[in-house]
């Protein structure tokens, strides 16, 4: 570390890690700041959230991120942007798919009215997309890849193969199972700290696996909704063989905990 080539501090916070930075950018705290910069009109064709076209005001998300980390000093290639939102949900993509691309941070719905946002009906209730939904002008919407969180609070850029390393299995039998949890749970749920929020971890201090009969636990992942009431947890199309697997991960991790 030189400090003569230190760069101007940026509003970003930045970690560094033993071998790559992260960095976090508050999203609330820019607007706040009044540093959003300049907005434009931006029509979505078939949008994802509205099943119609929308028109929103929004921010050029490259720019933003561009004016708050320094994107020369990482190596898109090994770095994933990861989605915070209200939630508690966190979706994530490889970075360069997102550089590559046209990113909007919507701030505004254009065509509500008498309110910034025309309300979302999910699971019966009625919410908004508020503070921010991302949105692309040159997605489509059919693929996956790209992500389109809505309540968007915060930003985070951070190794791809973060959760990878800290939560990987040394045991071989238990890959099966780590990467169904890596595909279809750390979005919602966090091992050790590490994935989302709107879930509760499931290991740490105490695994799911020690206080649910094991049947049931693989039961439960299966059909959700067969176990509670209005459930927040998705049914997310598991086989019973696959719960399995993603329980013997959790069994294997539950005798590898860590605070976090
Ligand atoms: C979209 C978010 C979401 C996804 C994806 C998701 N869950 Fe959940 N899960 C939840 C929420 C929210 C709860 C809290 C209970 C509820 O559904 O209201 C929950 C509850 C649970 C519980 C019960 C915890 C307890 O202490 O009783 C387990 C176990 C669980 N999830 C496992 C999984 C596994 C394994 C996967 C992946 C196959 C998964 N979940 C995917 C959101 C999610």
């Amino acid at each position: 570390m030189n400090p003569s080539n230190a760069s101007p501090p940026k509003a970003a916070t930045i970690e560094q890690t033993v071998s790559q930075p992260e960095y976090h950018i508050d999203l609330l705290d820019l607007k706040t700041k009044k540093k959003l910069r300049k907005d434009t009109i931006v029509t979505i064709v078939n949008d994802p959230v509205y099943h119609k076209t929308k028109k929103y005001k929004a921010v050029n998300a490259l720019t933003l991120i561009a004016n708050e980390i320094d994107l020369r000093k990482i190596d898109a290639n090994s770095t994933k942007i990861v989605f915070e939102c209200r939630d508690g949900y966190k979706p994530e993509m490889p970075l360069a798919l997102f550089l590559a691309s046209k990113p909007y941070l919507a701030f505004k719905d254009v065509g509500a009215k008498g309110a910034d946002w025309e309300p979302i009906s999910k699971n019966g209730n009625k919410m908004d997309a508020a503070p921010f939904y991302l949105v692309y002008t040159d997605a489509s919407t059919k693929d996956d890849r790209y992500k389109w969180p809505y309540n968007l609070m915060k930003i985070h850029i951070e190794p791809i193969d973060k959760s990878k390393t800290a939560l990987y299995p040394k045991d071989p039998s238990r890959v099966a199972g780590y990467t169904l949890f890596q595909n279809q749970c750390i979005t919602c749920h966090a091992i050790n700290g590490i994935g989302g929020e709107m879930g509760p971890e499931l290991n740490y201090p105490k695994s799911v696996t020690e206080y649910w009969v094991e049947t049931e636990l693989v039961n439960y992942i299966v059909n959700p909704a067969s176990f509670r009431n209005k459930v927040k947890m998705p049914t997310l199309g598991i086989t019973k063989q696959q719960s399995q697997e993603i329980v013997g991960y959790l069994k294997y991790m539950a005798e590898n905990k860590k605070g976090n």
